[in-house]
């Protein structure tokens, strides 16, 4: 999120300068390097490197003393008891008081919990006081709505820009935005504590459709309702829309399950009832279990020893972030069963590489076609990348016979799969479809 925002300031026409205190990223960054998978930002970032709006350093002064407006955009993780870790968020915070020689607009893009804006501006103040500096420093909540893989194109066409804070001091950070304002994106200005639970509430709202959607697709493989159908059924009511209703092995990357749970907990600390929020969390639990149950029923609970293959290993299509994704689940699990795994993603294989370590039991394969290239029992499907969804189906019957297929993505037709004479076919909420299933 820092990188892209930053990217796109810069496009926006703002001199911008980053800092990170990992050496090795900056410098991949200063060679004009994108050291993440994101559309079009490698392009955006050469070109604002060399229009020279945009600085990499790894010395917080540079920044301090370069401008008024400070963003932060650090990490804010999960900690075990499900708060979120602001260590790093109030480590830099610090800094910048202690280093502040001029009033400053202090902008949490970081996603923190509601009330956070308020400590950071009282432990900066606090501090600007001790060392009797004349100085003063607002904090501004601004979070950001950017979904990875479409990163850029949300910061440029943003739905909306949320600025949280005292009106009288708002204006500087108003005026960054003001080319997207003019091109007609709305700014909505509210007290800092509704735009820190704004950004929560908008995160839990898409967690709860997607939690929603995969509770019913368990009802319809109960009942051998077809999920394609009651989406586009309830789709078609214009009050419910047809965003976020898609099905799958469960919402993860590193926000939607961190968010839920902080906010689950934020709830508990203030002694209101999170059952809904609870309830939303621990049905994605449970979805991210899909593919295991389903090759536990396919196989009579008979796993160890055999093969699977597995495409996809993203939390989604578009990025190779693989945070609380539903392939990590499946593959550790996998391999507690005794199982030997075939993975390919196109993106994402270093990442998992470093996640799961070197383990005898994993193959790492070169392409799609590479997992299928010696004997699997089963392929599973975890992430609804295009090459996946393009797979020629000869191919894979011929590939894989009467070995069936765990599609958590629901990445094909039924009645394709149908016609193309594919042995066993098990997707989410959907009939089980395929030559043996019609027998
Ligand atoms: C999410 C929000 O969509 C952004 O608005 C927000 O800015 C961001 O978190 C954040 O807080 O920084 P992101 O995590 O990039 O963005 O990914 P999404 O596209 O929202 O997908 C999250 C997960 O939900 C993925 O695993 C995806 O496969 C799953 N999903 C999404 C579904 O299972 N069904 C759907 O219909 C949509």
């Amino acid at each position: 999120m820092g990188l892209v925002s930053a990217a796109c300031l810069a496009k926006l026409g703002h001199q911008v300068v980053c800092v990170d205190i990992n050496e090795q990223r900056i410098a991949t960054l200063m060679q004009g390097e994108c050291p993440i998978h994101e559309k079009e930002l490698p392009q955006l970032l050469k070109e604002q490197l060399e229009s020279g709006h945009l600085l990499f350093t790894t010395n917080l002064l540079d920044a301090i003393e370069h401008a008024t407006i400070q963003m932060i955009t650090v990490g804010t993780p999960g900690l075990p008891d499900d708060q979120a870790d602001l260590s790093q968020i109030f480590a830099l915070t610090t800094q910048i008081a202690q280093h502040a020689d001029r009033d400053m607009l202090v902008v949490i893009k970081s996603t923190v919990p509601v009330g956070t804006g308020h400590d950071i501006e009282k432990h900066m103040n606090d501090a600007l006081l001790r060392t009797d500096k004349p100085h003063r420093i607002d904090v501004i909540s601004n979070p950001e709505f950017l979904c990875e893989g479409n990163a850029i194109h949300d910061f440029l066409h943003a739905d909306r820009i949320i600025i949280g804070g005292d009106l009288q001091r708002i204006t500087p950070i108003i005026a960054v935005y003001q080319t997207l304002v003019d091109r007609g994106v709305p700014i909505q200005c509210m007290s800092r504590v509704s735009a820190e639970l704004t950004k929560y509430a908008a995160n839990a709202m898409l967690a709860c459709k997607i939690s929603f959607i995969n509770q019913i697709s368990q009802i319809a493989d109960k009942i051998g309702a077809n999920m394609d159908e009651v989406q586009a059924g309830m789709s078609s009511d214009h009050r419910i829309g047809s965003h976020f209703l898609q099905v799958g092995m469960g919402y993860g990357g590193s926000c939607f399950p961190k968010d839920v749970r902080a906010l689950a907990k934020k709830a508990k600390v203030l002694q209101v009832d999170s059952c809904l929020l609870d309830a939303i969390n621990n049905v994605n639990n449970l979805q991210k279990k899909w593919a295991i149950d389903r090759l536990l029923q396919h196989f009579k609970n008979q796993l160890q020893g055999l093969t699977i293959g597995i495409w996809g290993l993203a939390f989604k299509p578009g990025t190779d972030d693989i945070r609380e994704a539903s392939s990590i689940v499946v593959m550790n699990a996998l391999l507690q069963y005794g199982t030997q795994l075939r993975v390919y993603d196109p993106v994402a294989m270093s990442n998992a590489r470093l996640c799961l370590g070197d383990n005898h039991a994993i193959t790492w394969c070169d392409s799609a076609d590479d997992v299928l290239f010696d004997h699997v029992d089963a392929l599973v499907i975890d992430t609804a990348w295009d090459l996946f969804k393009n797979y020629s189906l000869d191919r894979l019957r011929e590939e894989l016979g009467m070995a069936p297929i765990m599609d958590g993505c629901n990445c094909f037709d039924l009645s394709e799969i149908r016609q193309a004479g594919i042995g066993y076919y098990y997707s989410v909420g959907r009939p089980i479809e395929g030559v043996v299933a019609e027998l």
